[in-house]
């Protein structure tokens, strides 16, 4: 039976105050709704219908950014934003859902698990309840939905923050996480008959609790015990609460896994990163998008990286590194600005106040101070003066240089691209080099040195 989940991602999100799509804010470098799509997916959900609405081309574009546009993950729109209830029955109505258990689950809550997902698919499938409530007791209820129960101790009702009685909100401190799991023909018989009579004018989905027991059948609930999980992003405080919680969880692994953390408190790790034994991460380090690094490193602080591959035994501080590779035994920075296309061999140096882009930086060489280099394929053992650059850009085409192995770049040597420096060769200090250099051969452009005995005396006597 095919499992279906329904995300809800078309709200206003008026209390987030932005130009953007409530569920388009990021954690840990990774778009809310992507936490949710991809929880669903990890606890086998066999189709994902999202519903847009608000911002929609904004979501849409996550999701085909992150999903493609032909997969298990289909966006629905909903014009008209009437609520959670509604919310459900266009995308039922549009996306043609009905048997099979459907996992309902708020676009805004990030920190659900896939384990709690399966288990809620499970508990419909195996034919006992028509639908299960995900509840949590936070400890400020303030704005969730609350759990009343009848004398039987089952769930009678879930009451908004915005409909309850003074003593309700402040008794019923149970509280609806927003992720729900529905017999899927139960739903698609009977979501119609969610109604708006209430507080906000809304069709509220949690009124689903009240027809279906109407109707004689059973709605169970089911209590997590670690409230973070259910937290839901409506506030940027929330959505900061929410990313330290997410922060906690990622960094709980890596240390289970051999990282150390300097200071946990202060390292941001996406969760599709990946750190190995023994490396040390320094506090004020981020790694967003895929990193991947590797065994016995130190990394930070002061240091951002993004979809970069790091090997074995490398050093990098104080470091901006984005879709770059360094191999093993490497040191960087202090203040390396490393961009795409960077590709650092075994035991080379890149240094302080150097800049790389598209560059391939040999087994061994080193790029110590003050540099720019672009567009460049560098052999072995090359070691580049303080201040040289490669001047890639005419203004209109950038263009490449290569320097060959074992070869000596003088400090503030220009390589005015396209240009080639062979193996062995060396320029002097200072010159601009737009021609071709031979293996073996010095290189030297500037004026000789004049040298004006008794200059100073002579000044200082005339004035
Ligand atoms: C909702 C629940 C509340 C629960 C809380 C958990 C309802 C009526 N209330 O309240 O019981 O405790 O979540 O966080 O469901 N959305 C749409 N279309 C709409 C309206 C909302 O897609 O017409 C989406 C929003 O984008 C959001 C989700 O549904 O992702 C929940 O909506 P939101 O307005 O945040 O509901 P809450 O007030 O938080
Ligand atoms: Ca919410």
């Amino acid at each position: 039976m095919t499992s279906t989940a329904i995300i809800l991602a078309a709200g206003e999100g008026t209390r987030m105050k932005s130009r953007h799509a409530k569920v388009s804010h990021e954690i840990l470098g990774k778009p809310m709704i992507s936490w949710v799509v991809d929880a669903a997916l990890e606890a086998g959900i066999d189709r994902v219908v999202v519903v847009v609405g608000s911002h929609a081309d904004e979501v849409r574009a996550i999701i085909a950014d992150a999903y493609g546009t032909a997969g298990t993950v289909e966006c629905v729109e909903q014009a008209e934003r009437l609520g959670t209830g509604h919310a459900v029955k266009v995308a039922i109505e549009t996306a043609g859902i009905d048997a099979g258990p459907v996992v309902v689950l708020n676009g805004d809550l990030p920190l659900i698990q896939s384990g709690t997902i399966r288990a809620f698919a499970e508990s419909v499938a195996d034919g006992g309840a028509a639908a299960t409530i995900f509840t949590f007791t936070p400890p400020e209820p303030f704005g969730y939905g609350r759990i009343k129960l009848g004398a039987d101790g089952q769930v009678e009702c879930i009451i908004e923050q915005k409909d309850c009685t003074a003593e309700e909100a402040a008794t019923l401190l149970e509280c609806n996480v927003g992720c729900y799991a529905f017999d899927g023909a139960e739903l698609a018989a009977h979501v119609g008959e969610i109604g708006c009579d209430n507080a906000q004018g809304e069709y509220y989905l949690p009124d689903m609790v009240e027809i279906l027991k109407r109707a004689g059948r059973a709605v169970s609930i089911f209590h997590c015990d670690d409230y973070r999980e259910g937290l839901g992003v409506n506030s940027r405080a929330q959505l900061a609460q929410v990313t330290a919680v997410a922060r906690d969880r990622v960094n709980a692994r890596l240390m289970a896994e051999g990282v150390t953390l300097i200071d946990p408190a202060l390292v941001w790790i996406s969760p599709e990163s990946e750190v190995g034994r023994d490396t040390v991460i320094w506090p004020l380090t981020f790694l967003t998008g895929s990193c991947k690094i590797g065994e016995g490193c130190q990394i930070g602080p002061n240091t951002r990286l993004t979809d970069t591959r790091i090997g074995d035994g490398c050093s990098v501080e104080e470091t901006v590194a984005i879709e770059a590779v360094l191999e093993n035994d490497i040191s960087c920075g202090p203040r390396a600005y490393l961009r795409p296309g960077t590709h650092v061999l075994d035991h080379a140096h890149v240094g302080t106040h150097v800049e790389i882009k598209k560059s391939t930086i040999g087994e061994g060489s080193k790029v110590p101070h003050l540099s720019y280099i672009g567009d460049t394929t560098m052999g072995a053992g090359v070691n580049i003066g303080a201040g040289s650059i490669t001047c890639n850009y005419d203004g209109v085409h950038k263009n490449p240089t290569t320097i060959g192995d074992r070869t000596f770049i003088g400090s503030n040597t220009m390589m005015v691209a396209p240009v080639n420096i062979g193996d062995d060769a060396v320029t002097g200090a200072g010159s601009v080099i737009t021609k071709d250099v031979e293996d073996g051969a010095l290189a030297i452009e500037r004026n000789d040195q004049r040298i004006i005995s008794g200059y100073t005396a002579r000044k200082r006597a005339r004035s």
